[in-house]
């Protein structure tokens, strides 16, 4: 695992628009596992900026997401489907066709997280995986206990989680509590994954991550045992590392 420490917020997210620029110089045709969260939106600018540019094209590329919220179909706007609209996918030239979240409003959510392993399959399996971390040391919705060997599926939201984020929620509007979510082995199973942290409040996840022992307690260490894994930290988070 390599760890690579920045001053900035922003440094961090053109380090990371770096290597998609890369990996899509390399291969035209790459397939992005995407986070959602206030983490990455500095560097979806920074793709959106580059692509405008003509430094970079998402046309041929597809792209994957890590999650979704169980209950919300793909049009209300709490969804990560509708986020990820906004925020990337409306401004780049990414074929609509190619990008895919878990389906929220499945009506049979466990057959959905099959599909969605056999697409990313179908996909040739995903070149570079981006990853944001929770307080708690979550991947996707993988939350502390996770199966080091799980895969795509409905899981729930630990009360940690659904308190960071009701922020994102009004009063009168119901969060939900369980979530679509790529499994730990699906996470591990791309050939590269970066996983971008910012800001004190995630300092003791990142310490955990880089310095713990590789344990279910932190999902995130499991990047310890992957061969190209690269966290990615600003000088606040990377507070309590060594
Ligand atoms: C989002 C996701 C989550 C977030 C994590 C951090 O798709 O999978 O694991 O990456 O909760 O969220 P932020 O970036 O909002 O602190």
């Amino acid at each position: 695992m390599k760890v690579v420490i920045l001053d900035t917020p922003t440094q961090v997210a053109d380090y990371a628009a770096e290597l998609f620029q890369q990996q899509l110089q390399h291969k035209p045709a790459s397939v992005f596992g995407l986070a959602t969260g206030s983490t990455p939106l500095k560097l979806y600018r920074e793709l959106i900026k580059r692509q405008h540019g003509g430094l970079i094209s998402f046309n041929q590329a597809q792209s994957f997401n890590l999650d979704e919220y169980l209950g919300l179909a793909a049009t209300h706007p709490h969804s990560y489907s509708y986020f990820m609209q906004q925020e990337l996918f409306d401004h780049i030239d990414i074929q609509a066709s190619n990008t895919h979240v878990p389906p929220g409003d499945a009506p049979d959510p466990e057959a959905a997280c099959a599909q969605y392993e056999r697409a990313i399959e179908a996909a040739g399996g995903i070149d570079l995986q981006l990853l944001g971390i929770g307080r708690n040391g979550h991947i996707g919705f993988n939350e502390p206990g996770s199966a080091f060997s799980s895969r795509t599926r409905v899981a729930k939201l630990s009360p940690e989680t659904m308190r960071d984020n009701a922020r994102f929620f009004s009063q009168d509007q119901r969060q939900p509590e369980l979530s679509i979510t790529m499994g730990i082995a699906t996470i591990m199973a791309a050939r590269q994954v970066i996983l971008l942290a910012t800001g004190d409040n995630k300092a003791e996840a990142v310490q955990a991550t880089v310095d713990g022992p590789m344990s279910v307690d932190c999902p995130a260490s499991v990047l310890q045992s992957h061969p190209a894994a690269t966290v990615i930290v600003d000088q606040a988070a990377a507070l309590l590392n060594q």
